[in-house]
């Protein structure tokens, strides 16, 4: 940098000060974001990548793989220059205090693929001043600053997607060694019964992307169990949470009220099933929501009893333990539990044979004798199990049972918590067969990550518990319910009801082409981007969770998250989110591919 440019460097980055603050938050995608900055903005003289902490150490680098990535001290003045076909990061030559050297790798930022339309000349970040602090080993939310020295504007803006190239790249062994350091931490102070899937600590996650605190890339087939459906820290939705978390914390909706709850609560009873009057409560997780379908159907039609299915999941609490199928690890030795639930076979196609007709029949028969109908408040059913290994019931099953409820006065809950929000490519999944349920429970997906819930149902049901009857005190959260807005318009706007179908048609040929070729797998199954393999012995049919387990620490190893699932778990769910290209997609099928034949 020329010493005239590093002066003007200097006095026009003295002014900006201290003035690295979110005040607009950009939405933009990888594709667009240069030429926007250039479009709108003027031409981009700098930018870098900054933590929103201001205590801690940055990390500076600019998109894609080959960008070099370096820490830089907060408080350290850094500036952008051009040399050649180089952007230079030049902090020593604004001459500012370092508060350690400058290393090499810090010297020189490459802005790969993007040299023709984004020149970075000269340009200046200042970071609030920190004391120095050690490397962050958690996820630090990044920012890009495009400071636009010529316009004399300051830009900021989320953006963690350039900060994390979408694709998968092992540096260490995995675990790393900060993950292991971690799990020692982790192993004297978190409580066993928290189970431990990926061995590998997340720091910061984009599209389909996390990163662990190694610097380790995965491709990520759970979206935290079906949550980030709309992918990890969506653009949209960070900036939205952020937004009203300036605005409003919390305040209690029942005590003093505020405009999100009750537009989530509009954004429900538009996109649940059913055209009627629909009505909801929101609250926290999922077991809470489930509790609540359970009340309020108990309060409606004054009857106590609770009808659930073989292989259902529908949460920890002491109620919904009861409800879950499994006992372990979920309900054994923690009892007393709920009383007045009943459970009956359900269907499950590839171990029964039964087609819907038949299996409803089944489940019918069984609880006009262990309860009699008339006994029942209601019938709560996963239209697609979730945890119970991804079991889609025979054609017509749902569709009977929802009779049936119908003609006894049962309500009929679809707990959809796992299957809901777009996760099938349809907002729900009993809309793929037209079933209407009197109340839906509605949680993971909903809110981007944010914990939200709720159920929703027709009115008159819904009203009958009376007012203090419902809710608690995080339920529907301001900055949880604004994230939910922002992810029913990218849902809508986005067009990720199609691209859930998109997912599934490029997962499922795949997957039956595994088939094809591994014995191991006994079904393939799944609709949208809620997918399954069920491994068993090729001969007797028996489940294999050995081999899942086995394929899921392969997958680790190579860069992919995968979960398991099952009452017996021998089931792979692919739960990919909603930003996963398909290029990750066959990546992740190439690693599952390599870890079927690594079974021998
Ligand atoms: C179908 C279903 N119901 C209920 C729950 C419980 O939700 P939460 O873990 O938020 O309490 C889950 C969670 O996996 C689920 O999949």
């Amino acid at each position: 940098m020329p010493d005239g440019e590093v002066d003007r460097v200097r006095d026009e980055a003295q002014p900006l000060g201290l003035v690295v603050r979110v005040d607009r938050v950009l939405r933009v995608s990888e594709r667009d974001r240069h030429s926007r900055a250039q479009g709108h903005r003027g031409e981009a003289t700098a930018v870098a990548l900054l933590s929103h902490r201001p205590d801690r150490i940055v990390r500076v680098g600019l998109d894609d793989d080959a960008a070099l990535h370096a820490d830089v001290q907060v408080g350290q003045h850094v500036a952008l220059a051009e040399r050649g076909e180089e952007h230079l990061l030049g902090v020593p030559a604004l001459g500012v205090p370092v508060e350690r050297p400058v290393t090499a790798a810090l010297d020189v930022v490459r802005v790969p693929g993007s040299r023709d339309q984004m020149r970075p000349r000269v340009g200046a970040v200042v970071a609030r001043p920190g004391p120095a602090v050690p490397l962050p080993d958690d996820g630090d939310r990044i920012f890009v600053v495009m400071v636009h020295i010529d316009h004399r504007t300051l830009v900021a803006m989320a953006d963690t997607l350039t900060s994390i190239p979408q694709s998968r790249a092992l540096i260490t062994e995995i675990p790393g060694p900060r993950s292991r350091a971690l799990h020692e931490r982790r192993a004297a102070v978190v409580a066993r019964g928290v189970s431990l899937g990926a061995p590998v600590y997340a720091v910061r996650a984009h599209g389909g992307i996390i990163e662990d605190v190694d610097g380790n890339r995965f491709i990520d087939l759970t979206s935290g169990i079906g949550v980030v459906t709309v992918g990890h820290t969506d653009e949209s939705v960070v900036a939205a949470a952020r937004d009203e978390l300036g605005r409003l914390t919390h305040t209690m909706f029942p005590t003093v009220p505020y405009e999100p709850y009750v537009r989530v609560a509009e954004l429900l009873a538009e996109h649940t099933p059913g055209d009627f009057p629909k009505k909801s409560v929101i609250v926290t997780t999922g077991a809470e929501a489930v509790e609540n379908a359970v009340k309020i159907a108990r309060r409606y039609t004054r009857r106590t009893g609770v009808a659930v299915l073989d292989h259902a999941y529908h949460g920890r609490t002491n109620l919904t333990m009861a409800m879950t199928y499994k006992a372990h690890p979920y309900s054994a030795g923690f009892g007393p539990f709920a009383s007045d639930v009943f459970r009956a076979p359900g269907s499950y196609p590839f171990r029964d044979g039964l087609t819907g007709p038949e299996a409803a029949a089944r489940t019918i028969a069984h609880l006009e004798k262990v309860v009699g109908g008339e006994n029942l408040a209601c019938i709560v059913i996963e239209p697609i199990q979730g945890e119970g290994g991804f079991v889609i019931p025979a054609d017509g099953y749902l569709a009977a049972i929802a009779d049936w409820a119908r003609d006894n006065g049962v309500v009929f809950v679809a707990d959809e918590i796992q299957s809901g929000m777009a996760r099938t490519g349809y907002w729900y999944a009993v809309d793929h067969e037209g079933v209407v349920p009197d109340l839906v429970t509605t949680a993971k997906g909903i809110a981007g990550g944010l914990p939200l819930a709720a159920v929703t149902g027709r009115a008159e049901i819904m009203d009958d518990a009376g007012p203090g009857g419902l809710g608690g005190t995080f339920g529907g959260n301001p900055v949880a319910c604004a994230a939910a807005i922002a992810v029913y318009e990218r849902i809508e706007t986005g067009g990720l009801l199609e691209r859930a179908r998109a997912i599934g048609a490029v997962l499922l040929p795949e997957l039956l082409r595994l088939q094809a070729k591994f014995p191991v797998i006994g079904d393939v199954r799944g609709r949208g981007a809620m997918l399954a393999i069920e491994l068993v012995d090729p001969h007797t049919h028996a489940p294999d969770a050995a081999a899942v387990n086995a394929i899921i620490a392969f997958a680790i190893r190579h860069g992919v998250i995968l979960l398991s699932a099952g009452s017996d778990g021998n089931v792979l769910r692919f739960l990919p989110n909603l930003a996963t290209s398909d290029e990750l997609l066959l990546d992740a099928i190439a690693v599952l591919e390599a870890g079927l034949e690594s079974l021998g």
